[in-house]
């Protein structure tokens, strides 16, 4: 994805997240500096495919720090006990039967018929021709969680506000998040318990993961809080996925007139431009691994996005930025399906590429890069 004008490469792996084009770092990176300590930043940093997979197949590579399951932040409060019990956010066995009928209930979906869905729930959403960047931020936020809710079997039509609670519960897990973020953060964790705890056995496919998930000894309430789950990793993640398939889409020239099939953007997307560019891992023993002795405590920074960028095309199985191992994504194949539709359902009412792609910003953050459109 070509940018017009050169600029200079990105100080770290955290800036690379919202440069313009960082996609000649990442190259770099994976090729000279595979694994390597960054002192300034006092992170590891696994930028190489081998090193990214053996990184997130380690088992002393834990997705929180040993002894802050929660983010103090967040600890004692409603979005606390919401983030503490997502499978997302723990290792050990205590989830493992929650997250391996999530996984079969995921793969079940019915993906076909998506478009039609999602182009439906779109006829709630307002769109407005005269500011038209200010639609797109709000539908690329809302739409893929209703869609998402909505093929778990969540009555969704009539329900935006839905996808609002999980957008700012989604922005209180952020580590740059604000005081007043973390403070509404909170409130939505309450509104979408109570929401998700009234839900939970309305409809399927949700009915069958949740009487599964019960006869595999998995409270309710841990049951309820990893569906409201699905929805929050669904949110800023196919956020982004969908505003780059529309920056991809608006610097494109090379097709004339005639677009390039969707599954293609969303797959080159993936690979080249995604949305997820980095995870953590903390240590939770010393160990040695990539060729460097780590200790208990330190931290590791994945860089998702130079593993795909650093490998041949041939070599690339699936996209880096689903993750790898015991945390990879259970949503990929639904993610990418629903920001299709959604990209469709904004090309149908008028949003231009183009016109999107030449007044934008990233969105501040150390590991998603989501446009917002001006
Ligand atoms: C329909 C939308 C989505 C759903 C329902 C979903 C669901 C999930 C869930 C439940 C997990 C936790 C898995 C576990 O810990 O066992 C997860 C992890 C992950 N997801 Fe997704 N996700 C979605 C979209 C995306 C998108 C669009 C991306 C990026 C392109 C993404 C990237 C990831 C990554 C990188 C992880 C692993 C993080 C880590 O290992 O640290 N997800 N997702």
């Amino acid at each position: 994805m070509p940018l017009p004008t050169a600029m200079p490469m990105p100080s770290d792996p955290l800036c690379a997240v919202t440069h313009p084009d960082p996609a000649p770092y990442y190259r770099i990176l994976a090729a000279q500096r595979p694994f390597y300590r960054d002192e300034a930043l006092g992170l590891w940093v696994a930028s190489g495919a081998a090193e990214v997979q053996a990184v997130l197949a380690h088992p002393a590579c834990r997705v929180r720090p040993p002894a802050q399951a929660v983010p103090p932040a967040l600890a004692g409060s409603p979005a606390g006990t919401l983030f503490g019990g997502l499978i997302r956010m723990n290792d050990g066995d205590w989830h493992a039967p929650l997250k391996g009928v999530l996984r079969k209930r995921m793969a079940c979906l019915a993906l076909a018929g998506m478009g039609a869905r999602v182009l439906a729930l779109a006829q709630d959403l307002p769109f407005d021709a005269v500011r038209p960047g200010a639609a797109v931020n709000h539908w690329m936020f809302t739409l893929p969680v209703l869609a998402v809710a909505d093929a778990l079997g969540l009555p969704m039509t009539g329900k935006p506000s839905v996808a609002g609670q999980v957008v700012a519960f989604a922005r209180a897990m952020s580590p740059l998040a604000t005081a007043q973020e973390i403070a509404a953060g909170s409130e939505a964790a309450t509104w979408l318990q109570a929401w998700m705890r009234a839900s939970l056995s309305s409809a399927p496919p949700l009915d069958a993961l949740v009487h599964e998930a019960l006869a595999a000894g998995v409270a309710r309430e841990i049951i309820a809080a990893n569906a409201i789950g699905l929805l929050i990793q669904a949110c800023e993640a196919t956020a982004g996925l969908v505003g780059n398939m529309l920056l991809c889409l608006g610097r494109d020239t090379s097709h004339g007139r005639e677009r390039p099939a969707l599954d293609c953007v969303a797959a080159r997307v993936l690979r080249e431009d995604p949305p997820v560019q980095n995870t953590r891992r903390f240590l939770a023993a010393d160990v040695r691994l990539c060729g460097a002795q780590l200790q208990a405590g330190d931290t590791v920074l994945v860089v998702l996005a130079a593993a795909s960028l650093g490998q041949r095309e041939a070599a690339t199985p699936a996209p880096w930025t689903f993750g790898r191992g015991h945390h990879a994504c259970p949503g990929d194949a639904l993610a990418s399906t629903v920001a299709q539709a959604v990209v469709a359902a904004l090309l149908a009412r008028g949003a231009d590429p183009a016109s999107l792609a030449h007044a934008f910003r990233y969105r501040p953050s150390v590991n998603a890069r989501i446009p917002y459109f001006l």
